[in-house]
């Protein structure tokens, strides 16, 4: 099945209401052991680059690669910019053969982050891809108190609304409590789900986008830890609360940080036990097996997606 955009997967997610899980990419382990698990669960899935993952890949190896992929099973796949910080990245994704982008214009204040958004899905549309924005801003753990004291940081459901009439985006990004990376709370987990809520009221056609919403598993970290590596008191989004987000009108949920602590995990546990491995493919083996289980996990037991093709 050749590259497809998010827009079957989205309306059926709506319809249906479960997320397509969207996955960071950077290299071919987590192309393979992504794309075979969603094989696996004859689920649609959405492989992403951001960027920096383009910068360090190149574009030309992870089309190419995403593609191999494509050969081999026949299920939905979706290649998607991660983060788009200008209308530049968007285009060489665009002119590259991304089936969709995200323009991230959160920096921005609302109008600029509507003209921006506006000059993309211009460009986009066009060309046939489709295009995700963010409006409201994601938390690091050190803006948490502000977060917490001030709504300023959540979206706006009203604001969401212009936004997406006066952007034509295709999707929305929405701020709802959860950040980047493996320390997303430093007490007990919260998500705002009555903005989420307010924004399907305000929005009920758009597909709503989760980032940041890594579990964090405790028994990656704890595997990290355990050989080696020095990540203390990481914290996530449990799956209990990415599950009631699946069934309450987020379309698409983002995982990077789960990834790469399966990624780090596998690799460390495989150093440790066998001091004497040099041969690449002894570690990233495992390594692909283990983002392969992590992902299978979270699409069926999690966002709901497994035989929704
Ligand atoms: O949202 C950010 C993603 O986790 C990508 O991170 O820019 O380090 O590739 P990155
Ligand atoms: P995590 O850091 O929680 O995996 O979030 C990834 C993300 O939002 C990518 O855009
Ligand atoms: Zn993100």
């Amino acid at each position: 099945m050749p590259l497809v955009t998010t827009k079957d997967m989205f309306e059926k997610s709506m319809k249906k209401h479960f997320a397509i899980g969207a996955f960071n990419v950077n290299n071919m382990e987590l192309i393979q052991g992504i794309v075979d698990a969603a094989a696996e669960e004859n689920s649609p899935v959405i492989l992403q680059a951001s960027s920096s993952a383009i910068k360090y890949a190149r574009i030309g190896y992870l089309k190419k690669m995403v593609e191999a992929s494509l050969d081999e099973h026949d299920i939905p796949v979706a290649l998607h910019l991660d983060h788009g910080p200008d209308f530049e990245t968007c285009k060489m994704c665009i002119d590259n053969g991304f089936s969709s982008v995200m323009i991230d214009g959160s920096k921005y204040d609302f109008e600029e982050n509507i003209d921006l958004t506006k000059k993309v899905v211009e460009y986009a549309h066009s060309k046939g891809v489709v295009v995700e924005a963010e409006l409201g801003k994601l938390a690091g753990i050190e803006d948490e108190v502000n977060v917490e004291s001030s709504d300023a940081m959540y979206t706006d459901p009203e604001q969401a609304k212009e936004f997406v009439e006066r952007t034509g985006c295709d999707s929305l990004a929405i701020a709802i409590g959860t950040s980047h990376g493996a320390y997303k709370f430093k007490g007990d987990a919260k998500l705002r789900f009555d903005i989420l809520q307010k924004v399907k009221e305000k929005l009920p056609n758009t597909p709503i986008v989760l980032h940041g919403a890594s579990t964090v598993i405790p028994e990656l970290v704890d595997m990290c830890n355990k050989y080696g590596g020095e990540i203390p008191g990481a914290k996530g989004v449990p799956d209990e609360m990415l599950y009631e987000a699946s069934i309450s009108g987020v379309s698409k949920i983002n995982v990077d940080t789960d990834l790469r602590l399966a990624m780090t995990g596998a690799i460390r546990k495989i150093f440790v036990e066998d001091p004497s491995a040099f041969d690449p493919r002894k570690y990233l083996t495992p390594a692909r097996d283990l983002i392969k289980q992590t992902v299978q996990h979270k699409i069926r037991d999690v966002f709901g997606s497994s035989n929704q093709i």
